[in-house]
């Protein structure tokens, strides 16, 4: 409809955002989900709690790392599945404002974030292995699943209900202008009303109606929920949210019609910092796939994670580094940018700004000869130029090129190697 179009507007147009996994599990450093994969009790997770004094946390360095990146939106967790609060909840003692630390992480974060001009989400698990409500025996991945201490225990959901929208209720009233609200995530029948989502939507919606949500009310990695069904709930979200994959042709309702998708990707394997995974993607890598995303008509919201002392792990400077001096050059193939309408070129991918009728051709292999501007006429051009310095770039047309004269190629001159080895854009500007 045209007021979603209204309200996913900007994020449609940013494309790129950080996505921030950080808690007590920074410390032990395997991952967010060591709870779960190592069967932890509270009590045993507890000695955590009792030592996180992250002395090292500066979020204005983070969100000018996410600035200088090209990130034009984060989202931060507020309570992981562990259910430990970065925040001050009035509802739990199980916060960070009663670690060592005595810091209200997440007030920090929106502060240093929104100082830089990046708007601010919030990631909220559904789940929540601390609190005695949630149900632990026997469900899919409660860390005391198969203990059968907790057989048989009464659990009241409704009270951990009343705790989880009064924490999202603070979230929405505490902090300003929040922008996106991440949930994660449904699985089994905990999912849609089992949440009772449709009293929660409209309460979120009811403090902040231009808030985006994402899909997982209903939905998870897996599954695109009702968003996609040409019929949506009132709890479907704004936006599915693929994880840890780029959808093989972008996402289409059952109408066909263009859903609002956000890859969600690790820099290495874990959201969550894990000490020993260094299989970081390199950031020439990312810098393709973020371009394959919105090539496809969608975003990236790509992780960190930040360790115990709250310092982002120095792989991930340097990645976010080198995105960053290519997103300086060649931004404004992103921004703005979606699908164009054009199969694939051989040697890379088409983004297109359909506000500024311009073509963005993304050169990630170098050709013999001419770069071929495939699914373009010659009499639609206004003008090319190499968009990271704004040289003219002329169609070549000669004895090489002439048995494909409908065709519009440009040269990158004599070398054989690209001008940018990562991504060498053309910028076509159309007529009419
Ligand atoms: C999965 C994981 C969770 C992570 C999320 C990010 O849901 O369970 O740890 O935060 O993916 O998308």
């Amino acid at each position: 409809m045209v007021e979603d179009a209204k309200k996913t507007a900007w994020f449609t147009h940013d494309r790129f955002g950080l996505f921030i996994h950080w808690g007590l599990y920074s410390i032990p450093a395997r991952g967010e989900w060591i709870r779960s994969f190592e069967c932890i009790s509270n009590e045993d997770y507890q000695k955590y709690f009792d030592e996180f004094n992250p002395s090292d946390y500066n979020p204005s360095l983070w969100a000018k790392a996410a600035k200088n990146a090209g990130m034009k939106y984060a989202v931060m967790t507020a309570k992981h599945h562990d259910g430990f609060c970065l925040f001050d909840s009035a509802l739990t003692d199980y916060k960070s404002t009663n670690t060592p630390c005595k810091r209200d992480l997440i007030r920090e974060y929106i502060e240093a974030f929104r100082a830089e001009g990046i708007r601010v989400g919030l990631y909220y698990s559904l789940i929540d292995w601390h609190h005695p409500d949630y149900p632990h025996y026997g469900d899919r991945q409660h860390p005391m699943r198969n203990n059968e201490k907790y057989k048989g225990a009464a659990h009241n959901f409704d009270n951990y209900l009343k705790y989880m929208h009064g924490q999202i209720e603070e979230l929405c009233t505490k902090y300003g202008k929040i922008d996106i609200f991440w949930f994660d995530f449904s699985y089994g029948d905990m999912r849609g009303e089992k949440w009772k989502a449709t009293e929660l939507v409209r309460m979120i919606r009811g403090h902040l109606p231009d808030v985006l949500m994402d899909n997982r009310l209903e939905a998870s990695g897996e599954g695109f929920g009702s968003l996609a069904s040409g019929s949506p709930s009132e709890y479907s979200g704004d936006f599915v949210s693929p994880e840890q994959i780029i959808p093989p042709s972008g996402i289409l309702d059952v109408n066909n019609k263009p859903v609002v998708w956000e890859s969600c990707i690790t820099m290495n394997n874990h959201w969550g910092f894990a000490q020993t995974d260094k299989n970081y993607k390199p950031a020439d890598m990312i810098v393709k796939k973020l371009v394959e995303c919105v090539s496809k008509g969608g975003n990236m919201l790509l992780n960190i994670g930040p360790d115990a002392k709250g310092r982002i792990p120095p792989e991930s400077l340097d990645i976010l580094a080198a995105i960053g001096r290519w997103m300086t050059l060649n931004g404004k193939s992103v921004y703005g940018c979606g699908f164009a309408g054009i199969d694939k070129p051989e040697y890379g991918r088409v983004t297109k700004n359909i506000e500024a009728n311009t073509l963005y051709y993304h050169v990630t292999e170098n050709q013999i000869g001419y770069i071929p501007l495939m699914g373009l006429q010659k009499s639609r051009i206004k003008k090319v130029r190499l968009l990271s310095s704004g040289s003219e770039m002329q169609i070549i047309e000669n004895w090489v090129t002439s048995n494909y004269e409908s065709i519009p190629f440009v040269s990158f001159g004599d070398s054989p190697l690209l001008p940018d080895p990562v991504n060498t854009v053309v910028e076509v500007e159309l007529l009419g």
